[in-house]
């Protein structure tokens, strides 16, 4: 890599946290964010999965690693995963705020406990990492990148997707709202729009019928490959994009500009 490259990207000094780190977007995410020169904490609530990806990072890259058991809709479990991670590796300056569900459902179908949860984790979750995060690194003066994972489906509609849809543009909002009011606190807030990407999510699905239709229907006609994704996080957690905050970007081939 160039200097130059490196000198723009490079996450040397750093100390990020993924949540949702054990699986999909999340731990690809975790591993690019320790490639790039980033110590990494990864948080989830499957603690088998994110410990057994830690040694693996750390291994692979020679950075510290720390697994944290979270449940993101329990705010004391939230708190005192940022409180490890602090003890252990130092203030949090860079957060992917990554943790979700999804229930595919037809709105009459959906039932309030598919609502509650999906809000509870998708919106309210990443509300009350967002925080946790941000109070800290205004604390300690350090500045920070936060990224949350939104969707597609935060910026348009698809079918059987109503409580999905909700949460991810609440994010979408709540990414704009929070860039706004920390802006000068030197933490950036912003957003990552995936398209399709095959992971636990949704495998099931894509891998219908129906779900292969859909895909063949994109403009891209293929699902994302989760290291597309990557250089958009990076890009995006990096000191140099200073003055990017606010913005919700898709990363969807085209998924979202075609109305016809
Ligand atoms: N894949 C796509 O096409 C796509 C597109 C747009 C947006 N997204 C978004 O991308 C994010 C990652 O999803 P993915 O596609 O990588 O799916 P995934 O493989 O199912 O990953 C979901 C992650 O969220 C974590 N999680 C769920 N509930 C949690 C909770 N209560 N507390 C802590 N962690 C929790 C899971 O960990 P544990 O179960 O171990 O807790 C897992 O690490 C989600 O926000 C999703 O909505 C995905």
């Amino acid at each position: 890599m160039s200097d130059y490259v490196s000198g723009l990207f490079g996450l040397d000094g750093k100390i990020a946290m993924v949540v949702g780190a054990s699986s999909g977007i999340g731990a690809e995410f975790a591993r690019a964010l320790a490639r790039a020169g980033a110590d990494v904490v990864l948080g989830a609530r499957r603690a088998d999965r994110i410990e057994a990806l830690a040694n693996e990072i750390a291994e692979e890259t020679g950075k510290r690693t720390l697994a944290v058991a979270l449940d993101v809709t329990d705010a004391d479990s939230v708190e005192a995963a940022f409180d490890k991670a602090e003890a252990e590796m130092g203030t949090v300056n860079i957060v992917c705020n990554n943790a979700g569900l999804a229930r595919p459902n037809f709105a009459l179908a959906d039932t309030e406990e598919d609502w509650d949860i999906t809000m509870d984790t998708n919106l309210k979750g990443m509300w009350r990492v967002a925080r946790a995060a941000a109070s800290r690194m205004i604390e300690a003066k350090s500045g920070g990148s936060i990224i949350n994972t939104a969707s597609i489906l935060g910026l348009g509609v698809a079918p059987t997707q109503t409580t999905y849809c909700v949460s991810k543009a609440g994010v979408v909002q709540m990414t704009k709202a929070l860039a706004l009011e920390w802006q000068r606190f030197g933490v950036r807030v912003n957003a990552i729009c995936p398209g399709y990407f095959k992971t636990e999510i949704n495998d099931k699905y894509l891998d219908t019928e129906q779900g292969q239709k859909m895909v063949a229907l994109t403009p891209a006609k293929r699902v994302g490959n989760l290291e597309e994704l990557v250089p958009a996080m990076l890009m995006l957690a990096c000191d140099a994009s200073g003055f990017t905050t606010g913005v919700a970007l898709p990363v969807d081939g085209a998924h979202t500009v075609r109305i016809l």
